[in-house]
């Protein structure tokens, strides 16, 4: 992973048009962008009156009424889209034709192979094309990334991500209907941040699935081993009906020299969350001797300027951002055989340990 790449100071300013004027836009994209200095000059919102909304309280000058009218700014060399996965596709075709460069949300599409097609059409039209994968930037990701690239526990032989938290999936209407939900909206965080650390896995086992009594259509659990040979493992244990007051959050990376354990603060109170905690314990410690340390920044908003800056460093460098659409295409490979070494399974609750 680049952690580097989020402090590379930039040339020039590269001017911002951003589509979508959602949860996220609000909370995360905006802040972070002003905190950093960017410069956002136009916004298009599918509800125009949240587009001015937004325009008005962070200061972008132009709201445009189509997304065609903001593609036809000349001014614009990057267009950041914020909107779900069907929208996304054709908001990309579009701004690919008019030479934008562009930064896109995850899950950049549905399966790896829809979103092949969208990398090749950025590809053909010569646009740098990344993907907001903004955990790889939340504090304890990158903290951790980078120990473990310095060799602070030597080789990674484990690692664990426990995350039990209630989320209300109604937050986004377009998500309850989805029958792909949460491997592909949320856990692709983790994936992500895993493959980048240590790679695609060699085989994988997949439970998934949702209570009978559920309002959504996809999966709200899911119990995840990806294999990588000589007993080298990474499990996800992840449950997003836990009622809020039983979160827990915890990863931990255990190599030949010692371990990485912490907490990643969002999960307590998306989207602003705690602020996340790390440990390094060298082998021969007993983890609990070793307090966590708690990190400055959070996920949000501070992450969503950190993926934007590595598109910028690869527009001025003519390089290919660590977050690229050809990466992003790994991740979702992973997460379809992930799907398809399970199936929804529809059960009172999720089951135990035990039964696993
Ligand atoms: N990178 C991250 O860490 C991160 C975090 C949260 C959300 N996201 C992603 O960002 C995207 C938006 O999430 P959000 O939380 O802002 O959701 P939201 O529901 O709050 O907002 C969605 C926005 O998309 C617009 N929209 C919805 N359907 C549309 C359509 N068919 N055509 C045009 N516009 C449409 C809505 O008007 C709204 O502006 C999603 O893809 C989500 O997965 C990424």
């Amino acid at each position: 992973m680049n952690g580097q790449s989020a402090g590379i100071a930039l040339q020039r300013t590269h001017k911002i048009g951003i589509v979508g004027a959602g949860g996220i836009v609000k909370a995360a994209h905006l802040p972070a962008y002003r905190a950093a200095g960017f410069e956002v000059s136009a916004i298009y919102g599918r509800e125009t009156h949240r587009a001015t909304t937004l325009a008005a309280e962070f200061g972008i000058p132009n709201v445009c009424h189509s997304l065609d009218e903001m593609l036809r700014d000349p001014s614009l060399e990057v267009i950041d889209i914020a909107v779900p996965p069907e929208a996304q596709s054709q908001a990309l075709r579009q701004a690919v034709t008019h030479g934008k460069h562009l930064l896109c949300q995850k899950p950049l599409a549905r399966t790896a192979a829809e979103a092949e097609l969208l990398v090749e059409a950025a590809e053909a039209a010569s646009v740098k094309l990344a993907v907001n994968v903004s955990m790889r930037w939340a504090p304890a990701m990158r903290e951790t990334t980078d120990l473990i690239r310095q060799g602070a526990i030597g080789d990674v032989t484990s690692a664990l991500f426990d995350v039990k938290y209630y989320e209300n999936w109604d937050t986004w209407p377009w998500l309850p209907r989805s029958d792909r939900l949460l491997v592909l909206f949320d856990m692709i965080h983790i994936l992500n941040v895993t493959r980048t650390i240590v790679g695609q896995p060699g085989s994988l086992q997949a439970r998934y699935g949702r209570a009978q009594d559920s309002e959504v259509a996809g999966e709200t659990w899911a119990d995840i081993r990806l294999n990588y040979g000589n007993n080298v493992f990474v499990r996800f244990d992840e449950d997003s009906r836990i009622p809020s007051a039983q979160t827990c959050v915890r990863f931990q990376f255990n190599g030949s020299r010692g371990s990485i354990a912490g907490t990643l603060g969002v999960y307590y109170d998306y989207p602003l969350g705690r602020a996340d905690t790390i440990k390094l314990v060298p082998s021969a410690v007993n983890e609990s001797m070793i307090p966590g340390r708690k990190l400055p920044g959070r996920w949000a908003p501070d992450a969503f300027s950190k993926t934007m800056r590595a598109l910028f460093a690869a527009i001025e460098n003519d390089s290919v951002p660590p977050n690229s659409g050809r990466d992003h295409l790994e991740t979702l490979r992973l997460i379809d055989s992930i799907y398809a070494a399970g199936r929804l399974e529809i059960l009172p609750h999720k089951p135990g340990k035990d039964s696993r």
